[in-house]
């Protein structure tokens, strides 16, 4: 059983090269291996997915929900702007999530301002950098510490 899952979309594989003035200078490795092992003193397992491919982010979700994930940590990039079907995908298995930006999206073109997760998640941090991952992991294992079931 996995309790969290790091879900990556499209583009974020390239994190380290990719447009360093609006995502950094972290590979998506080094977040995942700090996430995994900050996840791991707390006493939780995570495990980390990334695609490029929306039907693929779709099937991990509901993927999710056959494992008994209990949190969801996504930062869907370019489909955070255009994908209803990622957004059903994670209203259907009602699994708990935090939506994660690298870059503050309302600070960047017009059409990065609207996200399809956003008012169905538990909550959005965006602008922080990779920083951002670890403050939702944290806020994630303080509601897993905090909840039941
Ligand atoms: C992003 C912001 C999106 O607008 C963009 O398409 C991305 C990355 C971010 O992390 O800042 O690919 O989600």
């Amino acid at each position: 059983m996995t309790d969290l899952l790091i879900l990556n979309g499209p583009n974020l594989n390239l994190l380290g090269n990719r447009e360093p003035q609006h995502y950094g200078s972290a590979s998506l490795d080094s977040i995942n291996t700090a996430l995994e092992s900050r996840a791991r003193e707390k006493g939780y397992s995570l495990a980390a997915r990334q695609s490029n491919s929306e039907s693929e982010l779709v099937e991990l979700v509901h993927q999710a929900s056959v494992e008994s994930v209990r949190f969801i940590i996504i930062n869907p990039a370019a489909y955070t702007h255009t994908s209803v079907a990622l957004r059903d995908a994670l209203a259907a298995v009602d699994i708990p999530f935090i939506e994660v930006h690298l870059s503050n999206i309302y600070a960047r073109e017009p059409f990065r301002t609207h996200s399809y997760f956003s008012d169905i998640a538990a909550g959005v941090i965006s602008g922080l950098g990779a920083h951002g991952y670890i403050l939702a992991l944290d806020a994630a294992i303080h509601r897993l510490d905090t909840t039941s079931g």
